[in-house]
């Protein structure tokens, strides 16, 4: 096991059978291993900064039924909001001054933020923030919807492949949902030029090792700039409530088995590991992952975007997400950067 983790260190990817078999032999004094090879690559790129990303949740109307999300359309108690044009900038606002650089606008796809609306708001945030990176994650739209985004000023666009085995797609995702519609999409806006993020949730129902090891090949290949990956978190009104939440060792295995694949990436230690560990955040850090997000959002927003229970912060605002964010990251012997946190070239 040691030695085929030195081999990826090395040669930056594995045989399928490979990384089935890490998977699956997992042990601590694995996990350590990997782990300490993560955050010394990781420090090579990084050092000890940890970039920051302000996650503005604009919308949790969506027009599509994901078996394990908590905004999907069948949820008929969620309940619905979208934000304004003007809070979406006093999010930005605020975000600014507390040091944020990057704002990622995501939400459901909701037909009310039209191609003409999200271009205006892009647009306007451009203008006035003219030194921050815009990321959208708006989920599936047109090669034409994608390129008139980046053209009115956004930088980045988050939309993780879920997973890239076709047939599990399909068990995860109701039938009108496609693999291959994902799949272009992706393919649509690393052409236009995006800096983009893709990933995938660990322990979705049917998901094997295999699929896990497929995963990681896809990644090696298709090489996103960011790559955010979580425990699946089941959420008590859809298909999978009753299904078992993801493993936060498995999820974080994998963070240090991503930073191997691809040294330069950004990768997130996402709320969902926070969620399912009360420090899963920072031992995301401590595996290799090297950028948060905190919420931006308005109070009365969070406790609506519900993807999984027990999301955590849904009460709190941005001054107070961040600073116990920040002293999280403090306590893992790193610190937040301020600026927009572009990933590094690499060497
Ligand atoms: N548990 C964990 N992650 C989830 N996501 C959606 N629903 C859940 C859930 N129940 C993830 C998906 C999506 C991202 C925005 O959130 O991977 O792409």
């Amino acid at each position: 096991m040691f030695d085929i983790i030195d081999k990826l260190a090395v040669q930056h990817t594995l045989s399928h059978e490979e990384f089935r078999e890490l998977i699956e032999n997992r042990t601590p004094a694995v996990d350590e291993y990997l782990f300490a090879k993560a955050r010394e690559i990781r420090e090579k790129y990084y050092g000890k900064e940890v970039y920051l990303r302000g996650l503005i949740e604009i919308s949790n109307y969506c027009r599509n039924n994901c078996f394990y999300c908590g905004i999907r359309n069948g949820n008929r108690e969620a309940s619905r909001y979208r934000m304004s044009k003007a809070d979406i900038l006093s999010c930005c606002r605020e975000g600014y001054a507390l040091g944020f650089r990057t704002f990622v606008l995501q939400g459901g796809e909701d037909a009310y933020f039209t191609d003409e609306k999200m271009i205006d708001i892009v647009s306007t945030i451009r203008q006035q923030f003219p030194d921050c990176a815009i990321t959208l994650s708006l989920g599936e739209k047109s090669y034409e919807t994608y390129k008139a985004f980046y053209d009115a000023g956004a930088d980045r666009y988050l939309l993780r492949h879920e997973t890239a085995t076709p047939e599990h797609y399909a068990q995860i995702h109701p039938a009108k949902m496609l693999f291959e519609t994902r799949q272009k999409a992706l393919q649509d806006l690393m052409e236009i030029g995006y800096q983009v993020g893709s990933g995938f949730m660990v322990g979705t129902p049917f998901q094997t090792a295999s699929h896990l090891a497929t995963d990681l090949l896809f990644l090696a290949n298709f090489r996103p700039h960011m790559i955010g990956i979580g425990p699946f978190l089941s959420h008590h009104n859809t298909p999978f409530s009753h299904y078992p939440d993801g493993s936060v060792e498995l999820t974080l295995f994998l963070l240090g088995l991503l930073r191997l694949i691809l040294p330069a990436s950004l990768l997130p230690s996402t709320t969902a590991l926070g969620v399912a560990d009360p420090d899963g955040r920072e031992k995301g850090l401590l595996a290799g992952a090297n950028v948060i997000m905190p919420n931006l959002s308005p109070a009365e927003v969070r406790a609506k975007y519900i993807l999984y229970d027990n999301k955590i912060g849904t009460h709190d605002d941005a001054a107070s997400s961040l600073k116990k964010i920040a002293e999280r990251v403090i306590r893992t012997g790193y610190h937040i950067a301020v600026h927009r946190g572009d990933a590094k070239p690499e060497k």
